[in-house]
Formats: C-alpha cells, sequence, structure tokens
C-alpha cells in the first residue's frame, strides 16, 4: 500500500531552544530527545523521549500533536503516571471530558469505587474485567472479558470525542486483550467509486443502547425495531477539522435493529452497511497493540476504529481511559 508509513520513516523535530534540559539531563521532553517510530502497518507510532510524570515543554507539545495528525494511534512506553499526570497528558491534546458510558452506571446505581469500575475522577473510566470484588470475571455488566468489536468511542452522542486514551496498569500474564486500531482516511480513500457514490451525502443512525461487548447498557431498553433505535445521526463521511481529509465513519453496529442508513429501506441499509464494514475492516487498514504494563495509547476516533481481543477471564486486566473533548462530525457535502 502505497500510503502506509514506512520504518524507516522516523519524524525529528528541530530544537526550538528547549528551557527543559533540567529534565532528566535533557534525555527526555526535549526536541532533541523527540522520536516518532512508525509502526510499519497503515497507522501508529511510538513517541519516545517523552515522560508525561514530568513537566511536557510547549515545543514537545506541538511535536506531539504534529505526530498524533500524522500517525493517528500513537503508543508511548513505560509511562509511571497518577491520575492527575495522564489526565495533563491528555491535556495536550484537547480537554479531557467525561466518558458518555459513566452516566448510566451511575444512573444504574453503580457507587464510586476507584478501583474496579468507576473512578471519581469524572474524566477517568476504569475498563476492566474485574467484578466488585476485585475478581476477573468473564461479565462485570461493562467490557469484563469479552472481545469489543470494531468501533469508534461514544459516536452514540451528538458531540463525540476526539480522541481516547487507555494506560495499562495490569495486563493479562497469558495475552489476551490486545487492542487494534485502524486507519479510516485509507478506508474512505480506497472505497470503490460506487460505494463512494452510494453512500454520498447519506447519515446514519448511531444506536446507543448497547456497549462494544454487546452488552446492553444499565437502565436501557433493547430496540425490537429501527424506530426504537436511540441516538444521534452522523455523516457516513467525516471531514477531520486538523487535517481537512475524509475519512469514513461507520462508528458502530450491533445485532438488528441497530444502525440504520437514513433514508433507505432496512433491507438496502444492511445491504450497504454490510458492504461498507466488510471493507472498513479490512486487514490491511490495522495494526495490533499488545500491551504491556506502563503502556499509553492515544487514537483519533475521527479516522480510527478499534478492536479489542478476547481477554482470558482468570487473568485480570485493569486499564484508565480517558475521551478527549471532540467537535460534531462535519460532512463534505
Ligand atoms: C475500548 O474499546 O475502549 C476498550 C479497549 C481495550 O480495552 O483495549
Amino acid at each position: 500500500m502505497s500510503t502506509q508509513l514506512m520504518q524507516e520513516d522516523v519524524m525529528h523535530i528541530a530544537s526550538h531552544g528547549s528551557t527543559a534540559a533540567h529534565l532528566a539531563a535533557g534525555t527526555v521532553n526535549t526536541p532533541a530527545a523527540f522520536r516518532a517510530v512508525p509502526t510499519g502497518a497503515a497507522l501508529g507510532a511510538e513517541i519516545q523521549g517523552v515522560d508525561f510524570s514530568l513537566p511536557v515543554p510547549e515545543d514537545v507539545k506541538q511535536a506531539l500533536r504534529e505526530a498524533w495528525a500524522r500517525y493517528l494511534v500513537l503508543l508511548f512506553r513505560n509511562q509511571d503516571i497518577d491520575d492527575h499526570q495522564f489526565l495533563a497528558a491528555a491535556g495536550v491534546f484537547g480537554p479531557p471530558h467525561e466518558a458518555a458510558s459513566r452516566k448510566y452506571h451511575l444512573n444504574a446505581g453503580r457507587k464510586i469505587d476507584n478501583k474496579y469500575m468507576i473512578s471519581q475522577h469524572p474524566s477517568v473510566s476504569i475498563i476492566s474485567n474485574l467484578d466488585e470484588n476485585g475478581i476477573p470475571v468473564k461479565d462485570n455488566g461493562s467490557l469484563g472479558s469479552y472481545e469489543v468489536v470494531w468501533h469508534t468511542d461514544n459516536s452514540y452522542v451528538e458531540v463525540p470525542p476526539a480522541g481516547s486514551m487507555l494506560y495499562a496498569l495490569v495486563v493479562p500474564a497469558n495475552g489476551g486483550g490486545d487492542t487494534s486500531f485502524n486507519n479510516q482516511y485509507l478506508a474512505y480513500d480506497e472505497l470503490p467509486e460506487e460505494l463512494k457514490h452510494a453512500i454520498e451525502g447519506k447519515d446514519q443512525v448511531h444506536d446507543s443502547s448497547r456497549n462494544s461487548a454487546g452488552v446492553l447498557r444499565p437502565g436501557v431498553k433493547l430496540p425490537t425495531t429501527p424506530e426504537e433505535v436511540e441516538g444521534p445521526t452522523h455523516p457516513l463521511v467525516r471531514v477531520h477539522p486538523v487535517t481537512g481529509k475524509r475519512a469514513l465513519y461507520l462508528g458502530r453496529r450491533r445485532d438488528w435493529p441497530s444502525n440504520y442508513i437514513v433514508g433507505m429501506s432496512n433491507a438496502e441499509s444492511e445491504a450497504l452497511l454490510d458492504r461498507l464494514w466488510a471493507h472498513a475492516t479490512r486487514p490491511g487498514y490495522a495494526w495490533t497493540h499488545k500491551w504491556r504494563g506502563g503502556d499509553f495509547v492515544l487514537w483519533d476516533n475521527r479516522c480510527c476504529m478499534h478492536y479489542r481481543s478476547e481477554i482470558d477471564s482468570t487473568q485480570p486486566r485493569i486499564m484508565h481511559r480517558t475521551t478527549i473533548k471532540g467537535e460534531a462530525p462535519v460532512a463534505p457535502w
């Protein structure tokens, strides 16, 4: 694929006279220390020379934002940070904000536990496979240990987050729970012309009833007809506010009745969505990350989808996640 990022395409940033020379003798958080090493897949780069437990100067923040626009997914290894530092890291890319799923759990009477499910910080979600006693389980009423199908975070709200960040605190000893990301700019660019034509001017209703493991959200009724599907309407293609590029924006899809394309019969909408999903989730558009403790990954929900493989439900996995405030999707038409 000609547009793939090459391994040797390593981005350095020019020194602008950083004032952070005192930081770890200049080995981190300086322009000279900053490196973006592409994964060699269709998206993603590992960022080296950045430590979010230390102050990050403006020139390095700017380099991080440029790298995010270029690589879509950024990986930082060996981070040792608390929730305040985690939220400060998110703030480099935009204001962190509360995940849309939090209100469902709180409304259903779940308590803030700071450990297994709900953090005291409204902008931090605990993504774990533990129950309220701290035991790994398959189903904990949230994502649990389930496979998490391809989706874009919070596309079921009017103003979905620009990005999401996941920080690995505990990862399963025997693997599982790998997270994959895919490049929806490429998916759009390589869409056959007749499919581009078929989706032009079209919007989709994004079903808010179930999470990405297919679990019905607490307190929500399962839709039995398309008319009962609740959620916002977004264009099938969106223009990225930073890069100006077009990306396919499929968001999510659960068992029928779920997302549907406005102005089409159910059968037409399902047939078109089948074709779009088959194209958008082609392996050539994806990169898979195998987690280590201390890994920190940032992705762009405006041009990527993500997927998580099933976790061995005897093994604990604990992540902290935050989302970065975004904007309502803008159609190119
Ligand atoms: C998510 O879909 O936000 C969860 C991803 C993961 O647990 O790796």
